[in-house]
């Protein structure tokens, strides 16, 4: 059975996580709330690296962290930036390849929700595991 979807929740997640942001250098908290098929939340942020190409995104810090501990299948994810800003390609691609179908909520620190989409909305004929087996 998938979870339900409690939005304002979600949000409030990703904002406690973003608390955590280790932004020294571009001063951008980003916080991420990724809500699994079974119901748990597992929250992250982004974490930058003097060597800037090492930083990992909020929501990549958040699916790492499910996926390691066993989830393969995903409901929802809720992002928050000071700009409501979108999740970047490369966060998208590696959501995509668990839960296309996942709704992503996009949404201010102040916990304002600018917009929810699907996945696939935003990585249209995104690549998947399926494109292997062809
Ligand atoms: N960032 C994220 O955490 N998620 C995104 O989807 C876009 C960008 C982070 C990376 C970097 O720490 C900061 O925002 C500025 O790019």
């Amino acid at each position: 059975m998938k979870a339900d979807l409690d939005r304002a929740q979600l949000v409030a997640t990703a904002i406690a996580a973003s608390r955590h942001a280790y932004v020294p250098y571009s001063r951008f908290p980003v916080g991420a709330a990724l809500l699994a098929g079974e119901g748990r939340v597992y929250g992250g942020c982004n974490v930058e690296n003097a060597a800037f190409p090492s930083t990992i995104c909020a929501e990549r810090t958040a699916l790492v962290k499910a996926v390691s501990e066993g989830e393969l299948d995903f409901v929802a994810i809720a992002v928050v930036t000071r700009s409501g800003g979108a999740p970047c390609g490369s966060c998208r691609q590696m959501l995509y390849e668990f839960s296309p179908g996942m709704r992503v909520l996009v949404a201010t620190l102040e916990g304002e929700i600018c917009y929810e989409v699907a996945l696939q909305e935003l990585l249209p004929r995104g690549f998947g595991p399926t494109e292997l087996d062809g």
